[in-house]
Parts: C-alpha cells; sequence; structure tokens
C-alpha cells in the first residue's frame, strides 16, 4: 500500500501548488491514499475552510489532519464535526467537536489514519503518548495500516513519540515546522518515520508567511498581523510504502521547489 502525506498546505499559494503538482504525483507513484495536513489552508493561512477543504478534495487529497490551527476559523467547527474524512488532534480535551482518528478502506485494507499534537514549546494539550496508547485499545487488533500525523514542534518529542510506536503504527510523520528534515528512516521494529514533511506553500516566506512582518515582529515585539507570503512555491510531502502486514518497505522524502 501507497500513501501520500503532503505538509501543512499554507493560504491560497499553497492550494494552487497542491492543484498544480499532485497529479503528477498521483501518475508517477500511484499512491493507494492521499492525506494532506490542512491546518493552514485557508486562503488567509490560517485553519481550515469549507472552500478550502473542498478544494483539496478536488484536487484529490482523501483525508486531512490538522493541527495547532484547529480552531481559527469559525466556520470549521461545522466542517470537522460533519466531515469524517477530516482528523483534529486526538489529544485535545475531551468532549471537543471532531474526531482525533479516521478509519477508511483503501485497496480492500481498512487504514486508520490519527492526529495528534505535541506539547513540547506548544500550547496546552493532553499527553500525546497516553492518547495513542488509548486510540489503540479501541482500533480494531485486525487494523494493520495506522498512520499518524504528529504536529509538533520538538524533534525529540516527535523521535520520542516514534519510538513509543515502532511496530505498532505503519508511519509516524511530523507536521508544524513547516521546514522538512532529512531524517526519513524506518524504526527497528517496522514504523517508517519522518521528524517533518515540511510545508506545501510560499517557499522565501518565514514559514510561508511575509517575512517582513515576521522579522519586525521578533524586533519590537509588537502584535503583528501575519500574510500568506507570494513569489515561488515549494511542495513538501513523502511517500510510504507498506507491506501487507502494515510495516513500513520504504519512506521516500518529497521536496519539489518553484
Ligand atoms: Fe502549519
Ligand atoms: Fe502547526
Amino acid at each position: 500500500m501507497k500513501i501520500l502525506f503532503i505538509g501543512d498546505v499554507t493560504g491560497k499559494p499553497g492550494l494552487l501548488f497542491v492543484k498544480d503538482r499532485l497529479p503528477q504525483l498521483i501518475s508517477e507513484f500511484h499512491p493507494d491514499l492521499v492525506i494532506a495536513n490542512a491546518e493552514n489552508s485557508a486562503v488567509n493561512g490560517r485553519g481550515i475552510t469549507a472552500s478550502s477543504v473542498e478544494y483539496l478534495y478536488d484536487c484529490g487529497v482523501e483525508i486531512l489532519t490538522l493541527g495547532n490551527h484547529v480552531w481559527d476559523q469559525r466556520e470549521a467547527l461545522g466542517v470537522i464535526q460533519a466531515d469524517e474524512r477530516i482528523v483534529r488532534p486526538a489529544n485535545l480535551p475531551p468532549g471537543v467537536p471532531g474526531r482525533g482518528y479516521t478509519v477508511c478502506r483503501v485497496a480492500g485494507r481498512s487504514v486508520a489514519i490519527i492526529s495528534l499534537i505535541g506539547r513540547t514549546f506548544m500550547g496546552l494539550a493532553d499527553c500525546p503518548f497516553r492518547a495513542i496508547d488509548q486510540i489503540f485499545s479501541q482500533l480494531d487488533p485486525a487494523i494493520k495500516h495506522i498512520f499518524i500525523d504528529f504536529h509538533g514542534e520538538a524533534t525529540s518529542e516527535k523521535l520520542a513519540l516514534g519510538f513509543y510506536v515502532d511496530g505498532r503504527a505503519s508511519v509516524v510523520v511530523g507536521t508544524h515546522t513547516h521546514v522538512q528534515t532529512a531524517d526519513e528512516r524506518i524504526l527497528p521494529k517496522g514504523t517508517g518515520y519522518l521528524t517533518d514533511v515540511g510545508m506545501t506553500g510560499p517557499r522565501d516566506g518565514i514559514l510561508g508567511m511575509k517575512r517582513e512582518v515576521v522579522i519586525r515582529r521578533f524586533l519590537d515585539q509588537m502584535p503583528a498581523r501575519f500574510e500568506v507570503a507570494d513569489g515561488p512555491r515549494q511542495f513538501s510531502a513523502v511517500l510510504a510504502v507498506l507491506d501487507d502486514q502494515g510495516s513500513a518497505r520504504s519512506m521516500e522524502r518529497i521536496y519539489i521547489a518553484e
């Protein structure tokens, strides 16, 4: 089974670049499942909207994961609640809308897609390690193909979670830093791992935002409204190939600069 996962699609440039490049990748790699982290897919780069979600589906994305920007748009609440193809971090406080994982049928098999969020250098959340144990205890043991998007800042926390679920999950990829790491590997017990997939959107901004505004904020520490950057774009993704038992056979990092 081949799963193509696209890192944080950011703003309108990110959406347009997915439309531009995803068809080529689909015809080159023939993925059985295409997942994208959509937490920045609203046109202004903050959260999701009904139209950013529909746009990604039209491009060929089938499942969407989220992160710390989950509630940035008012309309996201209803969208997340209604759509089983959208997964928000599972370790948010109990009772919040939406789902922390979803199960879909792919190539005759069930695949679980799970979203988790980190706690190191990030906002408040419940423990992602205990949350994943809880999900494993709920999942049908017949499900062997398990994909985790761990949305976090710290490489240590991401690596720790990767090793924590090694042999229990098929893939753990990180998102949130918007910068792709070069450490794709298969962990000793068969989990495919990459610390951060990187961002799909404007390449010459700072994490996709106009750099002048970000630099100004570092200098004067005044509140500032970040805007999505213009200019050349990048596409960041990873292709995970899994065997019938759900172990990773390969992890191929994809980075396309415009
Ligand atoms: Fe992001
Ligand atoms: Fe994030």
